[in-house]
């Protein structure tokens, strides 16, 4: 089984080359992305392995399938770069539905503690002894209310760590498991109860056409002052130009993100020897109450360990039975997501 392996990063090759031996996959690293020019690196393969910035179109997806390919395996969960309906019938597509929800759902309370405790501030005061606290003031997260828009694996880790803080929280999916609720403490709400009553919102949900923009002018118009938007999910949720207005209007209080509307281009890769040219960024970056972190909230040894074992036996299944537990796909497929009509 040949595998050619876009978007690699050191840290892939280290979980995925152990597994070749055992499993007889050769896996080519390329450190270049999948899309429509570099396609024609994939001749000869019998799959491609890809990540959350890949390009997966309908004019990649016909050249896989012409030159053979038999199956496109995600080594993430969100497939929103993949055109699915476009790939149904004509190529397997896989992916790993789990590697560790939480490494994202701590990824996004560090990131929250971080901001509203000013550790970012504090850090690089103390590196230059400046030990002064004028401008460190934070706020206690007991007893404050937190919105999370997805319930799902992710956002279930996430409403117990914030329970953990003692925080009241706010829910919100399209498909609730009301088997979460607590009273007073965790309750499912309507989206407009998110936006007007919490002070912190969270997003836990996938982009897909109907979530697209969910945080964008009207939405935020709908905030409290002062709210704190989290979004370790994905980039095009939020409104990238929305979310800058209303930190300069003060309508919102701080802002972290671990993934950009645009960020295809620039996360995952070293640019601090560049002219930035996305001015949006440039300026979220710059605002001392917003914190960004390049899609880093998937990172820790058990959620690669996870991705690696995963997608090679994915592979294999696909490869050698024709069929896997992990398939994605448009319609009538054999997934719980599928099953549940919630791939798309
Ligand atoms: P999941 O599929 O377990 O949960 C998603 C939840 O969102 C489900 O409960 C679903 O019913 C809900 N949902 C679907 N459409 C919705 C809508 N229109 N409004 C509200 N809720 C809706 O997914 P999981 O594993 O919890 O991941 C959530 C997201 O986190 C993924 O879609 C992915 O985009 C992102 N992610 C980010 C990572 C990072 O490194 N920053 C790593 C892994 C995932």
């Amino acid at each position: 089984m040949k595998i050619a392996f876009f978007d690699t990063k050191p840290y892939d090759k280290n979980s995925f080359d152990k597994y070749s031996e055992s499993t007889g996959i050769e896996f080519k690293y390329y450190e270049t992305k999948l899309n429509e020019d570099t396609v024609y690196l994939a001749h000869g393969f019998d799959g491609v392995c890809v990540f959350v910035n890949d390009t997966v179109n309908s004019s990649v997806i016909d050249k896989l399938s012409e030159m053979g390919v038999k199956v496109i395996a995600l080594r993430c969960a969100g497939f929103n770069n993949v055109d699915m309906k476009y790939a149904f019938g004509k190529i397997h597509v896989v992916r790993v539905p789990a590697y560790s929800p939480y490494a994202v759902a701590e990824h996004t309370m560090a990131l929250l503690l971080t901001s509203i405790r000013r550790i970012h501030k504090a850090y690089n005061r103390s590196k230059e002894f400046n030990f002064s606290l004028n401008g460190l003031t934070g706020i206690d997260l007991y007893g404050k209310t937190v919105g999370i828009i997805g319930t799902g694996k992710i956002g279930k880790v996430f409403v117990n760590i914030c329970r953990g803080f003692g925080m009241k929280i706010l829910a919100y999916d399209k498909f609730p498991d009301r088997s979460i609720e607590d009273g007073e403490i965790i309750k499912y709400v309507s989206i407009d109860e998110i936006f007007a009553d919490s002070d912190i919102i969270s997003l836990h949900c996938p982009l897909n056409d109907e979530t697209y923009h969910l945080i964008d002018e009207n939405a935020i118009e709908k905030c409290k002052k002062g709210v704190i938007i989290l979004n370790t999910s994905r980039g095009a949720l939020v409104d990238a130009e929305a979310l800058l207005e209303g930190i300069k209007s003060r309508k919102i209080g701080a802002a972290c993100l671990d993934v950009y509307e645009e960020e295809s281009d620039l996360f995952f890769e070293d640019n601090s020897g560049h002219i930035m040219e996305d001015d949006t960024l440039a300026r979220l970056i710059s605002m001392p109450n917003v914190i960004v972190t390049s899609h880093q909230a998937f990172l820790t040894e058990e959620a690669l360990e996870n991705i690696a074992s995963t997608t090679v036996n994915n592979i294999v299944d696909m490869l050698s039975k024709g069929q896997c537990a992990n398939e994605l796909c448009y319609r009538g497929g054999n997934t719980e997501d599928c099953k549940s009509g919630k791939c798309f």
